[in-house]
């Protein structure tokens, strides 16, 4: 009862806290309270469990001169039995809101304090009957899913460039929605840009440009709002088979046709493996550097990091991964974000059972054992961190960003896990229960505890098989039973670098053995180098090998090992690097690199790159980027 009344209090000073807002109703605080203890995801403040959006019909204008958004969010709301309905919105201005098909019937809306990682509760006052609510808005400046870029920072460098991201709860600062990925809904656009540019949005999308800059857009299988995309830019169509494409700046097309070249194989295999693909084109639209992430698996349109396209096919995997997103993750959902590992485990887990049937079972167990590597890591910085409780599968973000959630525990462990199950029951048996769950759950959301009920039910059970779930899933670190991969390759290369290490000098890289390593092997490589070595002899190495200058992700282990040793040799490549790129997960740790060093020059070289920079990271990368060079 203590807490009850703590909690109201709390709730009446959030409301009254904010000036701007009107007094509160008491039927609305009631409300609040009534919905308060059946509301499970944390990081969403709509009553869900009382009313829901099933259709959104945006009615929006893209302008450039302003950098703003502005329009019709139109709800067309379940049937309901209520006097309220709460939406999410963040960093928006709200105009007016009506009620009814005809948008002709205005009703009164509150918006309580704003919070820092969830915004601000929207407050609808609308009857037992209604149907569509109409929210009139626009965005503001400081709206964290938009990046919009001049035209200097695209590959054409004559057009500007919009692109939106919402997970994992962006969308709420370009629409006002119920953000939470337990619900589903459909929804249809009119979007108006200036004529010279092409909309295109995770929805059924055109081909060309038109004259009025007029441009309609359907999604009709049901999604969760995190999946609601936009992008604007020159963009020119490049078809790479019957049902897949990209959209890219033209100067892109050529590179896009090479690089992807694979794609109608990788959704065939994909198909094979876990069941027909659901959302009729698999398309993608290559976004500019600054787009925080590899790859966002918006329904029908992936959003690519132009990163990967390195010129050799061999960053293709990221695209493996967002076509797996369309079973795992799009079609059968995480229903919160403490749930997030039943996204990415099961991708990832996914992405290398295409990569094996595609380029066979050695490069399949190469990228396996990097992210393995990379899980190492992240477990022992996550077990000395403030959260250790990160590094369970089910997580518990309330009051934090869900975005710490993002981590290779979601991603590998829950790749682990699975692969321990297959290992457990053999492969058949794994396979024709993954093609059973994505038909049984498809087009709804799940939580862990449901999966692993299901589990138990269909495939442990039956097969008396005894793992120890719970310790993957509640418990910290990695259970002893995970499965080891290994790789003859990979060995190879680690031992290479141990000859330079014990050698110093670079004369064991034989000129043969330099040319035909795949990346991974190039990164363990670089991970298993002494961070004692001369500079002489690292700057030996990147004069022979040309790490400075090769692909992306080599330079980011490449720039971190440089940081770590100590070696300044490189920094302008570091730095033309570090303001070039904004893909958070290459960036993140040569900036962290930098400021663990000793050195406080090196502190101070990162806080001047990072101010050059700034300007060309999406917010999301901006924002972890300063909290980096703020833990001095
Ligand atoms: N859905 C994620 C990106 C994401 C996760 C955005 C959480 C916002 C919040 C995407 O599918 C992803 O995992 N991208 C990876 C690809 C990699 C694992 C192959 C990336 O960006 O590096
Ligand atoms: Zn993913």
């Amino acid at each position: 009862m203590k807490t009850l009344l703590l909690t109201f209090s709390i709730l009446l000073i959030q409301l009254t806290g904010n000036t701007q807002v009107k007094p509160i109703k008491r039927d609305l605080i009631q409300n609040y309270q009534r919905i308060r203890h059946i509301t499970f995801d944390p990081h969403s403040r709509a009553n869900l469990t009382q009313i829901k959006t099933e259709h959104l019909h945006l009615d929006l204008n893209v302008d450039f001169e302003n950098n703003v958004i502005s329009g019709v969010a139109q709800h067309k709301m379940s049937a309901h039995n209520t006097n309220y309905a709460f939406f999410d919105v963040k960093d928006l201005n709200i105009e007016k809101i009506t009620l009814g098909k005809e948008d002709n019937e205005e009703t009164t809306f509150e918006i309580d304090m704003k919070d820092s990682i969830l915004g601000s509760r929207l407050s609808v006052k609308i009857t037992p009957t209604t149907e569509y609510i109409n929210i009139h808005y626009s965005t503001r400046k400081n709206a964290d899913a938009l990046d919009w870029l001049p035209p200097s920072l695209t590959s054409g460098k004559k057009h500007p460039f919009l692109y939106t991201q919402g997970q994992a709860i962006l969308t709420r600062t370009w629409i006002p929605c119920q953000d939470s990925p337990s619900n589903r809904i459909s929804y249809s656009a009119k979007v108006t840009v200036p004529k010279d540019l092409l909309p295109v949005m995770s929805a059924s999308n055109p081909i060309k440009r038109n004259k009025e800059g007029v441009y309609h857009f359907e999604m009709n299988q049901k999604i969760p709002t995190y999946l609601i995309a936009l992008a604007v830019g020159n963009f020119t169509y490049t078809p790479l088979g019957d049902k897949c494409g990209t959209y890219s700046e033209p100067e892109l097309s050529d590179a896009c046709k090479y690089e992807f070249e694979d794609l109608p194989k990788m959704i065939e295999t994909a198909q094979n493996l876990y069941g027909s693909y659901q959302w009729e084109k698999f398309d993608m639209v290559i976004l500019p550097y600054s787009f925080p992430f590899g790859g966002m698996e918006n329904p029908r349109l992936t959003f690519v990091n132009p990163t990967i396209l390195a010129g050799d096919q061999s960053l293709i995997s990221v695209i493996a991964h967002e076509l797996a997103h369309s079973w795992s993750g799009n079609l059968v959902t995480n229903a919160s974000w403490n749930d997030f590992w039943l996204n990415e485990g099961f991708t990832v887990y996914f992405e290398n059972r295409i990569m094996e049937a595609i380029y066979g079972k050695e490069i399949a167990d190469v990228l396996a054992i990097i992210e393995f590597q990379d899980l190492t890591a992240s477990l022992s910085a996550i077990a000395d961190s403030e959260h250790p409780e990160d590094s369970h599968l089910k997580l518990k973000l309330k009051g934090r960003d869900p975005d710490c959630g993002m981590t290779d525990i979601a991603y590998v462990k829950g790749a682990y896990f699975l692969r321990t199950i297959e290992a457990a029951v053999g492969r058949e048996k794994f396979d024709a229960f993954l093609n059973d769950y994505f038909t049984k759950f498809a087009f709804q959301t799940i939580t862990t505890e449901k999966f692993v009920k299901y589990l138990r039910l269909k495939l442990l059970t039956p097969n008396a098989v005894d793992m120890d779930i719970d310790a993957w899933i509640y418990n910290q670190g990695l259970p002893n039973d995970c499965v080891v991969i290994s790789s003859e390759r990979l060995e190879n290369m680690a031992s290479l670098a141990k000859k330079v290490n014990s050698s110093q000098t670079t004369a064991v890289l034989g000129p043969t053995e330099r040319k035909d390593f795949i990346t991974q092997e190039w990164q363990t490589f670089i991970r298993n180098l002494s961070l004692n070595l001369s500079d002489d002899v690292i700057r030996k190495i990147d004069e022979q090998i040309k790490f400075s200058e090769s692909n992306p992700i080599i330079q980011s282990d490449w720039f971190v090992y440089c940081a770590k040793a100590g070696y300044q040799g490189n920094r302008k490549e570091m730095e033309a690097y570090l303001v070039k790129i904004g893909r958070r997960w290459l960036i993140e740790n040569v900036y962290l690199a930098l400021m663990s060093s000793e050195n406080k020059d090196d502190h101070l070289f990162a806080k001047k790159v990072f101010e050059k920079a700034k300007d060309n990271y999406h917010a999301v990368t901006r924002n972890t980027i300063e909290e980096i060079l703020k833990g001095e």
